[in-house]
């Protein structure tokens, strides 16, 4: 078994991860979170809530996860949300052409169908699962489609993404944060992509979790003012250049931006923060890099994009979260086909003078001349330059026709005007997380297989399995293990239980099987610290407590349990000084 194996193995045993509709043979791209599972899930995205909503400030909204059919046309991704397929023509199973070549060339999903059937054909590439024949590529839309309504109703799809819902909530987020730049907005919920061959786990699924910050930014000004808490964080950053080398680069953050390598503040600001998140929630930093696109891969509303990859044993580097510099693009396109203005108002810190060529139609005069059409008429010749308004006669387009005005009914001037402020349309700094990814990732990189005891003459050697998660991202942190199940010690087992649970800890009971099997359960299953409730607790009200990782134990008073074991996991305080060693 290769650790992907293992992984999901002790995932799918232990209550962390299930295939979806089991009872009927399943179904590639879902997987069920068990209990297990969705507690750490909710552990990681509440750490994600703390970073970006409580620390961050950008508030959290819940937007549907259909939208109608302007949206994505709009975005773009009607149009161009797509992957190649390739059939095979014999057992008629699906595979992403670009999957298909791309130990063949670099940059595979940058290559159109045509250029993808022709390495294909060059290549001789059969189908990976019978040999067969090949048929031609051709671009597949991902979004699941919909009808909204009865009967053929209208239009929906399922969303592929989270931003775009902050995208179109625009003008009332930016009256919320009263129109000042930047503010942001988060989403954590599910996204939908009818992908071709999910075959990689929860590492691509139809159905997964994302969690995005769309940040709104003034386009003039890049720089972050808490860009200080990053500067000197040094990240493995693998940008165009080095990918040419193939080299990674351990390079500080402040550098970065200054060689120009990472384009702006507010972008290497949020690799910063993405960083300390990977590494707070128990990513390994020897196996998180930051690799920027290069131009051919970019996406279309992209001029800067990094995505945070993430190292597995099976998978090799994984992209796990994208940080883009989106621009004005989504709020220009959604501008375009809603037909409103999405800008904001921005007042300058003082007014400036500014001269301007000023066209005043005399109404009086273009009235009786153009009657109906006169307001057109004047639209038209305020927007000409002062060498056709010169003309002793001015020929203008007004609904298709030519108009042609007597030159002495239109005045103009060079003025000079006192301007308070203006529309900006802001740009949009996007570090979107796909919460999944990061979840197989933590469990990849907490699991460690190994042998424990055989230190005694009559104790044997035995493997244990242990996910080492950080305490704060365990779903269970604290296991109460009577040492039998008595009713003697059943009772202060479960006082202390009720303390912990008070005191909002996670905790599990448990009572079955001999200690030493518990011991193993929990750690199977990343619990931090276990305690054993025995029948000295009886003589003078304390408690064993064991550590996970060292395996070292401690004797500790019941009184103030709760306390302690909350300050162990969330305020970084020493095992060894939490009681007396054993
Ligand atoms: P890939 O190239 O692996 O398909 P992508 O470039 O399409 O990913 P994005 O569109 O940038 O991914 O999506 C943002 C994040 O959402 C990704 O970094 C990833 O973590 C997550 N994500 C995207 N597609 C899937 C999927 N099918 N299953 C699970 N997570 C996904
Ligand atoms: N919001 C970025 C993406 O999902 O592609």
């Amino acid at each position: 078994m290769d650790k992907y194996e293992q992984v999901i193995e002790l995932a799918k045993r232990r209550g962390f991860l299930w295939n979806s509709f089991e009872l009927y043979g399943g179904t590639a791209g879902f997987y069920d979170y068990g209990p297990l599972g969705s507690t750490l899930k909710r552990r990681i995205e509440q750490i994600w809530r703390e970073t970006y909503v409580v620390q961050e400030g950008f508030m959290e909204i819940e937007a549907p996860t259909i939208g109608i059919e302007e949206v994505f046309v709009a975005s773009g991704h009607v149009g161009g949300f797509s992957d190649p397929l390739c059939e095979c023509k014999d057992c008629r199973e699906a595979f992403r052409a670009d999957h298909l070549v791309e130990d063949m060339v670099a940059c595979a999903d940058a290559l159109n169908v045509e250029e993808l059937d022709k390495i294909i054909a060059e290549n001789n590439v059969r189908c990976p699962e019978c040999e067969g024949e090949l048929g031609e590529s051709y671009e597949f839309n991902l979004m699941f489609r919909t009808n909204i309504g009865p009967g053929t109703g209208r239009q929906g799809y399922m969303r592929p993404e989270t931003a775009q819902g902050m995208f179109v909530d625009f003008l009332r987020l930016a009256r919320f944060y009263r129109e000042k730049l930047p503010f942001g907005a988060t989403q954590i919920g599910k996204s939908y992509r009818n992908e071709i061959s999910p075959r990689q786990g929860v590492i691509r699924l139809r159905e997964f979790t994302q969690a995005e910050a769309e940040i709104f930014i003034d386009p003039n000004n890049k720089k972050h003012a808490n860009f200080g808490r990053f500067a000197d964080t040094v990240v493995n950053l693998y940008s165009e250049e080095a990918q040419e080398k193939g080299i990674v680069e351990k390079i500080s953050l402040g550098e970065a931006v200054e060689k120009g390598t990472i384009a702006h503040e507010f972008l290497a600001y949020q690799i910063g923060l993405t960083n300390h998140f990977l590494k707070r929630i128990g990513i390994a930093a020897d196996k998180l890099r930051f690799r920027q696109h290069l131009k051919d891969e970019m996406a279309h509303y992209a001029i800067d994009c990094w995505d945070a990859e993430i190292e597995t044993d099976r998978f090799g580097w994984v992209e796990v979260v994208g940080i883009a510099d989106r621009t004005d693009y989504d709020l220009k396109a959604h501008a375009n086909v809603s037909k409103t203005e999405l800008s904001i108002y921005r007042e300058y810190s003082e007014p400036k003078m500014v001269t301007q060529f000023v066209v005043k139609p005399n109404m009086g005069k273009l009235g009786p001349l153009f009657k109906g059409k006169a307001k057109a008429v004047a639209d038209a010749l305020k927007v000409l330059t002062q060498e056709e308004l010169e003309q002793e006669s001015i020929t203008v387009t007004v609904d298709g026709e030519e108009v042609t005005v007597p030159g002495d009914v239109v005045d103009f001037a060079e003025e000079t005007v006192k301007i308070s402020g203006e529309n900006i349309i802001p740009h949009v700094i996007e570090p979107s997380y796909g919460i999944d990814r990061i979840f197989y990732s933590t469990m990849e990189h907490a699991f460690a297989e190994e042998m424990v005891g055989g230190k005694e003459e009559d104790e044997d050697e035995e493997a244990r399995n242990i996910l080492r998660f950080k305490k704060e991202v365990a779903p269970v942190q604290v296991a109460i293990l009577p040492l039998l199940t008595r009713e003697e010690l059943i009772t202060p087992a479960k006082k202390i239980e009720s303390q912990l649970k008070q005191k909002g800890l996670l905790v599990s009971y448990d009572d079955s099987g001999t200690i030493g099997r518990r011991y193993r359960r929990n750690d199977e299953i990343g619990t931090p610290y276990s305690i054993t409730i025995d029948y000295d607790t009886l003589e003078d009200n304390t408690v064993t407590i064991r550590d996970r990782d060292s395996m070292k134990q401690i004797r500790a008073p019941i009184d103030g349990i709760e306390d302690l074991v909350y300050e162990m996991i969330y305020m970084s305080r020493e095992f060894e000084s939490a009681g007396k060693a054993l």
